[in-house]
């Protein structure tokens, strides 16, 4: 028997998540052609006036400010007929170095969706599709996304959770940032820590020639060298920090990762291991959060780790599959440092 209720509220919820789905490429539309910065920049504009500023034309920016008012992400004035962001909604959609920065995500959602008919076949012959065969937008995406996490969080609270390292990142610390992908977290520490030499590693060349070229934009190139590396051979010994963000659970070898942060990490290092928040039950993750972690994981980060064959640790792996990593890795100590609604950090010592 179908209960009518519960369809309709099933119904109405899908209305609720196609439209936030078609709505998605509207988002990197308006993000690439600068519709929110704009905005946000003049205040509030008619279509023609917001069309006028950045050279589009006036009969798309109409119906895509309307779809934006009818994502609640752009504020409308009958009054005047003029669109307007509110504050936060530019926090959100124009502003890039905010700790709320939104389009990345919307960049990452989109390669997901270029990356369907590959990954559809994956789940056919089981084989993998690695991070650098995902569609181009991933990359930057996953950087500007990211990066405004560890803007609200890395320097305030995740770096001070560790023991000891703030003040030994303060007086001149040697630090390895494995699969560092563009260099986001690389380059956020290298400036709050002038006396500091870091390394960036990652497996993708085109991540690691970008994360340059910004090291050398930022003015920190002196003090931040990228290389192509795995995590499994990265050079270098003495590390007093070497850091995972947001990456271990895509490895193809996250245990002989491990061996390897254990083979180069000084004496009294520390190894600092960012993931994706997650319990260790599945059904501690069927919320909204792990919903969209368990989505990207499924188009994103198991195909890279079984594009090498690897376990497929997944990004809801949970703290107890990644403890069984690090012990295995040889570190003797493991902790939970803290942990923010999206990210888990952990703590290890040898
Ligand atoms: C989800 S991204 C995170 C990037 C970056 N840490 C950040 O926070 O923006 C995962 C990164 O891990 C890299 N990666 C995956 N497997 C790797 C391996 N075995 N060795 C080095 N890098 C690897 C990928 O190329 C990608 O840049």
């Amino acid at each position: 028997m179908i209960d009518e209720n519960k369809l309709n509220a099933l119904l109405g919820k899908v209305v609720g998540d196609v439209g936030a789905t078609m709505s998605a490429a509207l988002v990197v539309v308006g993000d690439k052609l600068g519709l929110y910065r704009a905005l946000a920049a003049s205040g509030p504009m008619t279509p023609a006036e917001l069309a006028k500023r950045t050279e589009t034309h006036e009969r798309y920016v109409r119906e895509w400010l309307n779809a934006q008012a009818a994502s609640g992400y752009i504020a409308y004035d009958k009054a005047t007929t003029k669109f307007h962001l509110e504050p936060e909604q530019a926090m959100a959609f124009a502003d890039d170095t905010s700790p709320a920065s939104v389009p990345g995500l919307f960049h990452v959602a989109c390669a997901m969706w270029h990356g369907e008919e590959k990954i559809a076949r994956n789940f056919k012959t089981g084989e993998g599709t690695a991070w650098g065969e995902q569609h181009s937008c991933l990359f930057e995406g996953t950087e500007r996304f990211f990066r405004a996490g560890y803007i609200g969080n890395l320097m305030s609270a995740w770096l001070p959770a560790l023991d000891g390292v703030t003040a030994k990142l303060q007086a001149g610390a040697k630090v390895a940032d494995v699969g560092c992908g563009l260099g986001a977290s690389t380059i956020l520490m290298a400036k709050a820590f002038p006396q500091s030499v870091f390394f960036g590693f990652d497996s993708h060349p085109k991540s690691i020639e970008i994360a340059n070229q910004r090291a050398r934009d930022a003015g920190v190139g002196e003090r931040v060298k990228f290389a192509v590396a795995k995590s499994t051979d990265f050079p270098g010994t003495e590390y007093d920090l070497v850091a995972h963000f947001d990456c271990l659970h895509d490895m193809e070898d996250p245990v002989g990762a491990a061996k390897h942060v254990r083979r180069t990490i000084a004496k009294d290092g520390t190894w600092m291991i960012v993931e994706p928040f997650a319990g260790d039950n599945p059904e501690d993750n069927h919320n909204p959060v792990g919903r969209v972690f368990y989505s990207a994981s499924t188009m994103l980060c198991v195909p890279h780790s079984l594009s090498h064959h690897g376990p497929a640790l997944g990004a809801q792996a949970g703290e107890a599959r990644l403890k069984n990593v690090v012990v295995e890795g040889g570190f003797a100590k493991f902790r939970r440092a803290t942990q923010t609604p999206f990210n888990l950090i952990l703590e290890a010592r040898p």
